[in-house]
């Protein structure tokens, strides 16, 4: 595969493999929700790789499945060529430690009986070993310096701190077991606006510091392309494109790369020429009951036969990086004043629809 990663050439940290989550039906007698079907990536150490898509395309599903929050339908999840899932042992706890996760929601995901020191220490009572006893309230200290906490604010409760402080006691509990890779489920969505740069630079600080690989789902494009190295594009349970991110952001491959990334201000001629996003119609098909072939394909202007008979794989098709389209090519350019119309292979379908950028946001 052409597609190359961010950083370090040795083996992969975590290797994802054709990893599948169906849950089951939400009624009886109904389908099961394909929430992931087939996602494979690699994680070097210390690279970041952003995960984007639509809400309820399986972002989330996927990052509990990198913790061990779900266990895989089908597929393996490798971390230094081990199996995360299944099994047992210390061994296997030694394993899950290095993968934490930051969640969404930084209100919900704190204990509300338990102080912040608790909660930030709580791993060191499962691996214990980890800090000896006498060492943990310095230690506890530090962490809490670390990720911007005043370590006099040990005892008291989540409810008293802010919604970015509680993102901090977040993030010092999954640094306090010493991972390699943190999840970071939409880590700032749920925060104020004006406390999501300070977050963001946080975790940036503690990357730089820690060496840490990141796996980071975010709704927001232009974070992703000042933060991530690589980018996975991810639509109705599966990866439709993935490479560098600037790579991808200036040369999105697959129709729904495009539209997604059409709605980023850009500074590339064919998306400012054309006059702004590309808007999508229709509605995201259910995950119970997937359209055939192509998922994207009652959605995509280029559909054509074969996209309802044939499921694209995740594959080069002699480009630099990897996407799961019959037709993949770089985003056609709109015919602007005066041009006429764009050369390139022929195109099946239509070209996709556009408005001038300051109508319709064409996700949501
Ligand atoms: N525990 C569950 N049981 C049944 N369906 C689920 C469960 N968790 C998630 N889903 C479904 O799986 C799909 C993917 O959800 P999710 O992973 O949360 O997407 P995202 O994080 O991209 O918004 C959605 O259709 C969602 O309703
Ligand atoms: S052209 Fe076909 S394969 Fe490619 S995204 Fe559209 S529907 Fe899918
Ligand atoms: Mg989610």
């Amino acid at each position: 595969m052409a597609e190359s990663h961010g950083r370090g050439n040795g083996a992969p940290l975590l290797e994802v493999d054709t990893v599948v989550k169906h849950f089951p039906p939400r009624r009886r007698g109904g389908a099961p929700v394909q929430a992931v079907d087939g996602v494979s990536f690699k994680l070097h150490r210390g690279e970041t790789l952003a995960i984007v898509g639509e809400s309820g395309c399986g972002k989330t599903t996927l990052a509990r499945l990198l913790v061990r929050l779900e266990e895989p339908t089908e597929g393996s999840i490798r971390l230094r060529g081990r199996e995360i899932h299944g099994g047992g042992g210390s061994d296997l706890k030694a394993l899950r430690r290095t993968i934490q996760i930051v969640f969404q929601d930084p209100y919900a995901s704190l204990n509300p009986r338990m102080t912040a020191g608790e909660i930030i220490a709580e791993g060191w009572e499962i691996h214990d070993g980890l800090v000896e006893k006498a060492d943990r309230s310095s230690r506890l200290a530090e962490l809490m310096e670390l990720v911007g906490l005043d370590p006099g604010t040990r005892r008291l409760h989540p409810d008293l701190f802010s919604g970015g402080q509680r993102q901090r006691i977040g993030i010092a509990r999954a640094l306090a077991v010493q991972p390699e890779i943190l999840v970071c489920d939409e880590p700032v969505s749920a925060l104020d606006v004006s406390v999501q740069a300070q977050i963001i630079n946080l975790l940036l600080t503690l990357q730089r510091k820690l060496g840490l690989a990141y796996v980071f789902i975010a709704h927001d494009l232009s974070v992703v392309r000042h933060m991530t190295d690589r980018v996975a594009v991810m639509y109705l349970g599966k990866l439709v494109e993935v490479g560098k991110t600037d790579t991808v952001f200036d040369n999105p491959l697959h129709p729904y790369s495009q539209a997604l990334l059409s709605a980023v201000p850009s500074p590339d001629p064919r998306l400012s020429r054309s006059g702004g996003r590309i808007v999508l119609e229709g509605e995201v098909p259910s995950p119970t009951n997937p359209p055939s072939g192509c998922r994207f394909r009652t959605r995509c202007w280029k559909a054509a036969p074969i996209c309802s008979e044939q499921v694209p794989e995740l594959a080069a098709r002699g480009f630099d990086h990897p996407s799961a389209c019959h037709f993949a090519q770089p985003l056609e350019r709109a015919p602007g004043k005066g041009d006429t119309e764009s050369t390139g292979p022929p195109q099946p379908g239509h070209r996709p629809k556009r408005n001038g950028g300051d109508g319709n946001v064409a996700f949501a």
